[in-house]
């Protein structure tokens, strides 16, 4: 990161998926007036694009050609909220169907798909105070972030809310078959060669097992507060 970064605050919460860092990262963010920037959304975004176009999403060299097609774009609604276009498009509801995740998870293997990445989530950084979410935001993306988070709690806690969340967006799944694919992409993400999921050193480590939503905004917006003097 250069000098011109210093202006801005950056937030970066790392940890396996269903740990809940975007519901927690996308409150503090509105609590703090930061962007919320949710990185799993690009690489879900990928993974779409590979789906649709029957790209095989382990296939490094078939991805890396596509890139450039893709159009990929972040942009903010009036809301607030981050929006994923592709090619023009706005996927950020499809993205989100249980199909993508493991897609993602294979395109999110590939040394270049992630150096592609790098700069548009940089740029992100530079120009906004941000919370931004992912796998390698402490460690890569932004390794002079302010504060530095790990999230975790267990796979079976994270199985359950993940279910939850499932369930109320009308696209259930049994607890057995979320419980093997959380395995899963835990496995494929703390396993690749490229930037794989690991706690930066100097990051906090915070497990939410057990934990309510709140108590668990409220231990995070306190390791913040120590971190970033209001
Ligand atoms: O957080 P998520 O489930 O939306 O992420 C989708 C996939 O993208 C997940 O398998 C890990 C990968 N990912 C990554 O490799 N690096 C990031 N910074 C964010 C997500």
């Amino acid at each position: 990161m250069t000098g011109e970064n210093h202006a801005m605050k950056a937030i970066a919460i790392d940890g396996p998926s269903g740990a809940g860092k975007s519901t927690l990262a996308r409150s503090i963010a509105k609590t703090l007036g930061y962007l919320y920037v949710d990185t799993g959304a690009i690489y879900r975004t990928i993974g779409c694009f590979t789906r649709e176009n029957r790209i095989d999403p382990k296939d490094e060299a078939a991805v890396l050609a596509a890139l450039p097609r893709l159009r990929l774009e972040i942009t903010y609604g009036a809301d607030g909220l981050q929006h994923m276009l592709l090619r023009g498009r706005d996927v950020t509801e499809e993205i989100r169907l249980p199909e993508m995740s493991l897609c993602a998870s294979a395109v999110s293997a590939h040394p270049g798909v992630r150096a592609y990445l790098l700069e548009m989530q940089r740029r992100l950084a530079r120009e906004n105070n941000v919370v931004m979410d992912g796998r390698d935001i402490g460690t890569v993306v932004l390794p002079e972030a302010d504060v530095k988070v790990f999230l975790t709690a267990s796979p079976e806690e994270r199985a359950r809310r993940r279910m939850l969340e499932l369930e109320e967006r009308g696209t259930p799944q049994s607890f057995e078959t979320i419980l093997r694919e959380i395995g899963e992409r835990d496995w494929n993400d703390t396993h690749r060669a490229a930037a794989p999921l690991r706690q930066a050193e100097d990051a906090v480590a915070l497990d939410t097992t057990g934990l309510s939503f709140r108590q668990s905004e409220e231990a995070l917006l306190r390791i913040i507060k120590e971190r970033i003097p209001a």
